[in-house]
């Protein structure tokens, strides 16, 4: 990644990428109920969380939250609209592909309870994850699958993940469950995705 790619993404949310997509990832919403820590104020890491879909589901429901992305701009349109609401949300403008990308100023706002990483293809930083969450900390990761479906999301296949490597790239946590196949998004849209949650044993 290069400041070619940070200019290509801050670009496309400057033209409006993804402001009609508000439904949080489905994943997200149907794990979410389990994953919430008991007693104390839940914290979680969107890496690569674009305007913030997920990010501003969390915090609506209390979890404290920190949004990664390499896009500045669209980190800007996410403090914007939760100051709109109200909401807190620590923000690190940050490229997740920088080399041997180290996650020292990540890991300095957890350790966290949930790390997600949703529709963003980055097998190493999944594989250090485990680094930045509490014991019994979760890892909720959803990648574009390589497909010859008419589905969204990337047309080069190098952003999507072979069957079985998003699971092969996690490591020193428990995968609780995964799947890979075609899923219907609450827009109707079709998209291929491998998807999983694993946890970091307690
Ligand atoms: C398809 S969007 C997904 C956004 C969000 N996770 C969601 O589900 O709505 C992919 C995101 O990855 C971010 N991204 C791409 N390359 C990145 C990099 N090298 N480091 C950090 N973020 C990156 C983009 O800026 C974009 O916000």
């Amino acid at each position: 990644m290069s400041q070619a790619d940070r200019d290509k993404w801050n670009q496309r949310y400057r033209d409006g990428a993804y402001v009609a997509r508000k439904h949080p990832s489905a994943l997200l919403a149907k794990w979410l109920p389990r994953l919430a820590p008991k007693g104390r104020p839940p914290t979680a890491v969107d890496l690569a969380s674009g305007i913030g879909r997920n990010t501003l589901f969390l915090a609506r429901q209390g979890w404290r939250v920190c949004a990664v992305d390499i896009s500045e701009v669209a980190l800007g349109q996410l403090a914007a609209a939760a100051e709109e609401e109200n909401l807190e949300i620590a923000r690190i403008p940050k490229d997740l592909e920088a080399g041997d990308v180290r996650l020292d100023d990540i890991a300095a706002e957890g350790p966290f309870d949930l790390a997600i990483v949703i529709r963003y293809t980055n097998l190493p930083v999944i594989a250090s994850l485990g680094d930045i969450l509490v014991p019994g900390g979760y890892l909720l990761a959803e990648s574009h699958l390589v497909t010859d479906a008419d589905v969204i999301g990337p047309t080069d296949q190098r952003f999507r993940v072979a069957p079985g490597e998003l699971r092969s790239a996690v490591t020193g946590l428990e995968i609780i469950a995964s799947y890979e196949g075609i899923v219907e998004d609450p827009d109707r849209r079709r998209a291929a995705l491998a998807q999983l949650v694993a946890r970091k044993p307690a």
